[in-house]
Formats: structure tokens, sequence, C-alpha cells
């Protein structure tokens, strides 16, 4: 049987820099668990843009829908910031997640314990932390027509429209779902069925998928407004948690904050299943191409590392060697190893990308 095989597009700024980490760990699984991957490598982004004129070539699209998994690093900087909108780096994001359909974004916020006093929470409210959320990003709000800026009688008018329909919603809950099988069986959805038809239809199928698909997993519901109050109040109730595209956008963001740093933060976007029964799958740190830092080895690389994590979870089916990479960046971090995004105000030294990446290292080689 081939490989299973990985399609690596680094991007720009500190994508490269981040994702040579992940290639580090890619050559430890070959050499210390005959775990091989066929590993091809493109552009996206603005150095796509510079070769070729898009920020993704066709080829890189054509490649990207053939792999079992994408592996991003980060697109743009300020260099591309007076481009045309057809062709800014983002774009060639938007493209990816658009073709492969990914609809199903998984951002987990997971808290170390050695970084429990990042949060701006107390500690006993985020220390164990282990939730993921669950954004359908296809749809709704962000692509509902009738869209647009009018003139209605002597004043502009601006307007979104958030539409779902009931497939829609239903793959979105499956992969949430299914999300949850693997994890403590009980998924939170979230809309506002008091005051939107969509929220009504959401509740509503979520709940008929549930009844007839997936009985075993514990399912609630929640108004989104109070879910967010829930989140900074007591987080730990939760486990999965599935919502729209709008409401997943800001509690993700506001999820992920109760962990810390952007350089911890991974991602999975999924999408129908291949014939070989596994999702269409992106994985990316959730942090851009930090422009600030790029080129001067300060990136943390863990949010790459954690994404490429998930990729042997959700991807590969490696469960086991996924918490086996998760456990060795948690010893990492107990142990005091820290890139300058990750100093407290009690300061210390801070390592370097590679620095980081090889510490990592060291404790998967422990872990053996
Ligand atoms: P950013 O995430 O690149 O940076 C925000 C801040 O966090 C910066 O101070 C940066 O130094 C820091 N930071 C980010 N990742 C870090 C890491 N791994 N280690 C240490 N520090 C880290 O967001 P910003 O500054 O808003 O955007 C910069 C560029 O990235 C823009 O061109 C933007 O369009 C692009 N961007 C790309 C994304 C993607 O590729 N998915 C997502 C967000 C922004
Ligand atoms: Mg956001």
């Amino acid at each position: 049987m081939a490989n299973p095989s990985i399609l690596i597009l680094a991007g720009d700024g500190i994508g490269p820099e981040v994702m040579a980490e992940v290639k580090k760990i890619i050559g430890w699984y070959d050499a210390k668990r005959g775990i091989t991957f066929d590993v091809s490598e493109d552009l996206v982004g603005g150095c796509a843009y510079d070769k070729h004129g898009t920020p993704l070539h066709d080829d890189t699209m054509a490649k990207a829908q053939d792999v079992d998994c994408v592996l991003l690093g980060a697109v743009g900087g300020p260099k591309y910031d007076s481009l045309d909108f057809s062709v800014k780096p983002e774009r060639g994001l938007l493209r990816l997640r658009k073709e492969m359909d990914l609809y199903s974004n998984l951002r987990p916020a997971q808290c170390f314990d050695a970084l429990a006093d990042f949060s701006s929470l107390k500690k006993e409210v985020v220390a164990g932390l282990d939730i993921v959320i669950v954004r359908e990003l296809t749809s709704g709000v962000y692509f509902g027509e009738p869209r647009g800026i009018f003139t209605e009688g002597n004043e502009r008018v601006g307007i979104n429209t958030q539409r779902y329909t009931e497939s829609e919603i239903a793959r979105v809950a499956r992969s949430a779902f299914e999300l949850a099988r693997r994890r403590n069986n009980k998924v939170c959805s979230m809309e506002k069925a008091n005051v939107m038809e969509s929220g009504i239809l959401w509740r509503q199928v979520v709940q008929e998928i549930h009844d007839k698909e997936y009985p075993d997993v514990e399912l609630s519901h929640m108004y989104a407004d109070a879910g967010a109050m829930q989140l900074c109040r007591w987080p730990k109730q939760f486990d999965v948690i599935v919502t729209d595209n709008l409401f997943g956008d800001l509690l993700s963001d506001a999820a992920a904050m109760l962990t810390g740093s952007l350089g911890m933060l991974p991602s999975a976007s999924l999408g129908a299943p291949m014939a070989n029964g596994r999702p269409k799958a992106l994985y990316e740190p959730v942090h851009g191409s930090a422009p600030d830092i790029a080129g001067q080895g300060k990136a943390n690389p863990i949010a790459c590392i954690l994404s490429f994590a998930m990729a042997l979870r959700y991807s590969f089916d490696l469960g086991e060697e996924a918490t086996r990479l998760e456990q060795a960046v948690e010893k990492v971090l107990a142990d005091g190893v820290r890139t300058a995004d990750l100093m407290g105000p009690e300061g210390g030294v801070p390592v370097s990308t590679s620095a980081m990446g090889d510490a990592i290292i060291a404790a998967l080689d422990a872990s053996l």
C-alpha cells in the first residue's frame, strides 16, 4: 500500500520557520517509529504570487485534492498589502478551503498546566482545560445572499444574510458527533434559536441527526451568548461545541485566549470523507505570518507542531502517536523551555524556534 501523503505549503513569514520544525518531527517518525509519509512541498500565498502571479497555482490546487492532507504554515505580509484583492495571499488559503470544501473547522482550546498562569482567568478555571470548538466554515452569514451595500431612499444600507440549508447543518453536526465519539461523547450545540430562524433550524437538525445517528452521544443546546458567558465562567463544563460560522469565529477566538499564546494554537479544517474513508483535511496553526518576528528564529513552532499532531489523529488514525507528540510538547513546557512569546513577567532566557523543535524531538526520544 502507498505511504500516507502530505502536501506541505509553508507559505510566508514565519510559516517556513515553524514548518521546518514539523519536518524534523516527520523525519523522527520515519526514523524512530517506521511511519513514513510521502511528503511533497509547494507554494501558497505571497511566495506563490511572486513566482506565478497567483497565490495558488492550479497545479498546487490539484495536488492538494490528491493527498491525504495538507499542512499549511501561514500566508501574507506587508509586502503584499497593496496587491489587488483577487491575488492577495489570503485568497490562496480561501481557494484551498473552498475547493476542498472544508466545512468543519476544529479549534481546540487546551491548557497545558505549565502555561496556566498565562491565562487571564484563574488557574483553577483553566488548568487541564481540553475542549474543541467545531465551527461551520463554508456557509452562513459570511456567504449568504443577498449581500452588499445598497441605497434605500436617502441613506445607505449594509446587508448580509444568514442562510443555512438542512444538509449544511447536518454535515457539520455529524463531524462534531464523530469527534465526540473519539473524545468524551459530549456535544453542546450553540445558536440563537430565540431570535433567528436559521438558529431554530440549526437546533432542529442537530437534534434530528443526534436522535437518528448518534443517540449514544450526550447532546445539549445553548444560546450562543449564554455559551460565551459559560465559556468564561467555567469552560471545563464543555467538551465539543458545535456552532455556525459567525458564532464559531467569535467563540473559538475567545476560547483560544483562555489558554494563552497565539503561538500554541493548532487547527484542522475537515471536509467530506474521501475514498479511503478519511476526511479531506487541511491543518494549520491559527496564527499568521508574524512579519514582526519573521526571519529572526523567534517564532514558536508549537502551534504548527500541534497541527501536525491533529493530522496524525484525524487523517492517519494514529491517535497514540498524536498523544505521544502532545505529551512531548507538554514535557518540554513543564521543563521550562520557552520561546519568547511564552516568557512570563518573571523573565528568563527564551530559546529559538529550532531549539524548541530539538527539545520536542528529545522528549519524543525519551518517550520510546
Ligand atoms: P499574526 O498571527 O501573524 O501575529 C500577531 C502577533 O502574534 C504578532 O505580534 C506575532 O509576532 C505574534 N505571533 C504570531 N504567531 C506567533 C508564533 N508562532 N510565535 C510567536 N509569536 C507569534 O497576525 P497579524 O500580525 O494580524 O498578521 C500578520 C500577517 O499574517 C498579515 O499579512 C495577515 O494577513 C496574515 N495572517 C495570516 C493568517 C493565515 O495564514 N492563516 C492568519 C492571520 C493573519
Ligand atoms: Mg477570527
